[in-house]
């Protein structure tokens, strides 16, 4: 009887060791209560601000921006590279509040944009597709949106050359082959691909993008290149310059951002170490450079001349928040303790003046002042539909800590 007590509390013993090897290997962060609050608000607002921007949408439009002089939205078709932004909000948002009005809103517009499904002249299919239906084949599926995600999965493909080692993110000269550090953010779409039809391809073509991107975009700071040019014929590399950054040489906030949360998705899918140590290399020369201002949201360039009176870029603080919010759960506690707190000062500064929008303002939109393109002089210190998106991913990611 005394044998089998002892062996009983040793099973218990053992199970508990087992419990905090788990625990040690997956490290979790205390969400902070008032935040927790301001969130919950920041949701319903964003539930009443989508709905008075729906009200405001012609029938096949999509949101870019709002013009405050003109007192009106500025508009889109679907193919414009941020079409996939507005349902993947009304969707998250639905996740959060169960208001069937968002749910019946986004899957109107999806409606609009499955033709996309086809389209091979751009890069941006994963943040076209995956953030619309590829959301809504969790929150809300539908037996046809796996055909669309397929079908977007393989125009996507289509634009991948092996002797580059590269999905080709603009078309441009035929001399060129371009490609975007941006373009990080579509392999997520690649690797589900693979997970649902069993074809290795397009997983294959997502890490062989990941690796070439991590040797030529990277400086020795690991911070990134907008764009490089490579020789389409050989792979080889032509120029390393900017084209929504301050100079070719500096470091581009969105651009920092979407490699930032690009890796971490590369370490999720894969397991592969070398795509966290990156991830981590990013996190740090974000996180520990001097030009990162105290409320956590980056000017738009970390290199911009006129800092600290440069432009700040709410959406590239809110992909920042999102990806730290998913690497904190990857790294042992002390770094991911780091990553975590950053990520919260991110949410609460963007939950705040002067970036969360007053209710019925701002055309619908959640925040203000993020960054589209300063070199072209378009959608600056504006509301944008991805800083939207991102936020709410965020605020979802920091939810889920809350005990
Ligand atoms: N992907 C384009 C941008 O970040 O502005």
């Amino acid at each position: 009887m005394l044998k089998r007590k002892v062996l009983w509390v040793a099973g218990i013993a053992a199970f508990a060791m087992v419990t905090l090897a788990n625990a040690q290997t997956k490290p979790t962060f205390k969400a902070d209560k008032a935040l927790l609050k301001t969130i919950a608000a920041d949701i319903r607002l964003g539930d009443e601000q989508y709905k008075l921007m729906a009200k405001e949408l012609g029938p096949d439009r999509f949101p870019k921006t709002y013009d405050p002089k003109t007192d009106s939205l500025k508009t889109s078709g679907s193919d414009w590279w941020c079409s996939g932004f507005y349902p993947g909000t009304l969707l998250y948002l639905y996740k959060e509040t169960k208001d069937e009005v968002l749910l019946t809103e986004a899957e109107r517009i999806m409606k609009v944009l499955e033709k996309e499904q086809y389209n091979k002249t751009t890069h941006d299919l994963g943040f076209m597709m995956y953030c619309s239906f590829g959301n809504a084949q969790k929150i809300a599926p539908k037996a046809e949106y796996k055909d669309i995600l397929l079908n977007s999965a393989r125009s996507l493909a289509s634009r991948f050359d092996p002797k580059v080692g590269c999905i080709r993110s603009w078309d441009s000269k035929r001399s060129e082959y371009l490609v975007i550090i941006d373009n990080m953010m579509n392999l997520e779409l690649l690797f589900w691909a693979s997970k649902v039809s069993g074809d290795p391809t397009f997983r294959n073509i997502a890490i062989t993008h990941a690796n070439t991107t991590m040797k030529h975009h990277f400086r020795p700071d690991f911070s990134s290149y907008h764009v490089i040019n490579y020789d389409p014929q050989t792979g080889a590399v032509q120029q390393k310059r900017t084209a929504q950054g301050y100079s070719d040489a500096s470091a581009w906030a969105r651009g920092q951002a979407w490699g930032l949360y690009g890796y971490t998705v590369m370490y999720r899918e894969t397991k592969d170490k070398k795509y966290l140590d990156q991830a981590q290399h990013i996190a740090e020369f974000i996180l520990t450079n001097p030009n990162l201002p105290k409320d956590k949201i980056p000017y738009w360039d970390f290199n911009a001349p006129n800092i600290p009176n440069a432009l700040r870029d709410a959406s590239a603080g809110a992909v920042m928040a999102s990806a730290l919010l998913e690497l904190c759960t990857y790294v042992p506690k002390a770094s991911g303790q780091k990553y975590f707190n950053t990520a919260q000062t991110m949410v609460r500064s963007l939950s705040g003046a002067p970036y969360i929008s007053k209710p019925g303002t701002n055309g619908g939109f959640l925040l203000g002042h993020s960054v589209g393109h300063i070199p072209q002089g378009t959608e600056v210190d504006v509301p944008l539909t991805y800083a939207d998106y991102y936020f709410v991913e965020s605020m979802i990611r920091y939810k889920a800590f809350a005990k």
